[in-house]
């Protein structure tokens, strides 16, 4: 039931609302009023439109309201800020964040593998101080948790992508800038005050893909991430529903009259001469990594393996390290969980390249669980986006700091404390 302004103000049906809904009217529209929930729409609030595309939040009004935090310092777990993230973006920016693909079968599926696997904690081990650094391709860094390449993050933040490297920056995290960017490599290096990893969509036209690694190896990145899975488009059902239910005008800020202005906001592929037609690239094989690598120095990173047979082709193909990645379950509906093709890849590979892995990871145990099932790393991708959209860097600061206090917690707790310490026998499957 959508009750509006009008209703209330006119008091035909004011009668037949309690106490208890005048009072949760008043707190909706004190929330709406508050400079920090700028955009928060009470209609919406007050409709229970809450979020059902990632699992593990509760999706009631009451819940909703009783759980918005104000302040970054406020959040609990990272979830207090996917609540915060949908009530403060546009629908369909937000939607844009959520989707999946099809029915979000992978996207469930990503979360649901987490409690297939349970903990096996030592005791009697010193634990007392938490060593999370490790070595990756000739990096040192201090934390295995990575910040995936995301585009386009000014649709989440006005700061976008600057706010998430100034938070990697002031949190010591390596960052992968996506090659949708939509602030340039070279102002995020400045912003991240430190080399960051760029994320390659090659395009089908091999000229607009040199011109952009050329570009990011100038800048300074030592590793471009090819990502391969998602070719070929995908169908996101969720993202558009939410579209529908936006009452905004995108013309006001997407220019829809032409093909390209999409690429327009995009300054890795100004000047690159690469077109929206020509921006999916279903005919790219394995041999493409040799191409790539015949171009640069950078080292080269897939993105988005999940079979031993693939692992196998990376490293054959002189892959450099791989993601074990279903693109947070936007590129096919598999139903197949990233944690749950983890150990086939791992096997596969055997020690040859580190392999990473991301999609879905929530909790320090999340982390905790693929570091014990053999990544060597963790990228986060829809965690460190509702900080940025909820509160900006220090909202993607404190999804670190959470992340990062969790990790050490269960390393702690299980007697692991450090990342070599964590294995096979740290975990098992129900
Ligand atoms: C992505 N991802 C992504 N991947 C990539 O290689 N290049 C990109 O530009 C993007 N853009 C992007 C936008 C948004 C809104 C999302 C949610 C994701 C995928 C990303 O790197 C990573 O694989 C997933 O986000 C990991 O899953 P979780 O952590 O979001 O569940
Ligand atoms: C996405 C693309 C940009 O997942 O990777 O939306």
């Amino acid at each position: 039931m959508l009750y509006d302004d009008q209703t209330i103000m006119t008091g035909a049906k004011v009668g037949t609302m309690t106490k208890r809904n005048l009072a949760r009217r008043q707190f909706i529209q004190f929330l709406a009023a508050s400079p920090l929930f700028v955009g928060l729409n009470p209609h919406r609030l007050l409709a229970g439109t809450t979020s059902d595309a990632d699992p593990g939040v509760s999706t009631s009004l009451a819940d909703t309201l009783q759980n918005l935090v104000t302040s970054p310092e406020d959040a609990l777990d990272v979830f207090d800020f996917q609540r915060v993230a949908e009530q403060v973006l546009p629908p369909a920016h937000y939607g844009y964040l959520a989707t999946g693909t099809d029915g979000d079968e992978t996207l469930h599926a990503n979360r649901a593998a987490f409690e297939k696997w349970y903990l096996r904690a030592l005791r009697m081990v010193d634990s007392a101080s938490i060593d999370t650094r490790l070595e990756l391709l000739g990096q040192e860094l201090t934390s295995p948790i990575v910040i995936a390449p995301v585009g386009s993050q000014r649709a989440f933040h006005p700061e976008g992508e600057l706010a998430t490297a100034q938070a990697a920056r002031s949190r010591d995290h390596l960052l992968i800038l996506s090659n949708v960017t939509t602030t340039s490599i070279e102002d995020v290096i400045d912003a991240r005050g430190g080399t960051v990893w760029f994320q390659l969509y090659p395009t089908s036209n091999w000229s607009v893909a040199e011109k952009m690694v050329k570009r990011a190896e100038k800048a300074g990145a030592p590793v471009v991430v090819l990502t391969v899975d998602l070719h070929s488009g995908s169908n996101r059902v969720t993202m558009m529903r939410y579209i529908r239910r936006d009452g905004r005008d995108c013309s006001l800020c997407h220019d829809q009259t032409r093909d390209n202005s999409w690429l327009d906001r995009k300054p890795m592929y100004w000047d690159t001469g690469a077109t929206s037609a020509g921006f999916d690239t279903p005919s790219m094989t394995w041999d493409f990594v040799g191409r790539l690598k015949s171009i640069t120095n950078m080292k080269v990173v897939i993105k988005g393996i999940v079979t031993a047979q693939d692992a196998e082709s990376a490293v054959q193909h002189g892959a450099d390290a791989l993601i074990v990645s279903n693109h947070g379950g936007r590129a096919e509906a598999s139903g197949w969980a990233t944690l749950d093709s983890l150990p086939e890849v791992v096997r596969a590979v055997n020690g040859e390249i580190p392999v990473m892995i991301d999609s879905g990871f929530r909790r320090g145990t999340d982390i905790f669980k693929a570091l014990a099932l053999g990544a060597n790393a963790v990228c986060i991708g829809r965690a460190y986006l509702w900080g940025l959209a909820a509160f900006g860097q220090p909202g993607v600061e404190k999804v670190l700091d959470i992340l990062s206090a969790e990790l050490a917690m269960v390393m702690s707790q299980m007697g692991t404390p450090t990342l070599k310490d964590i294995g096979p026998s740290s975990i098992g499957r129900h």
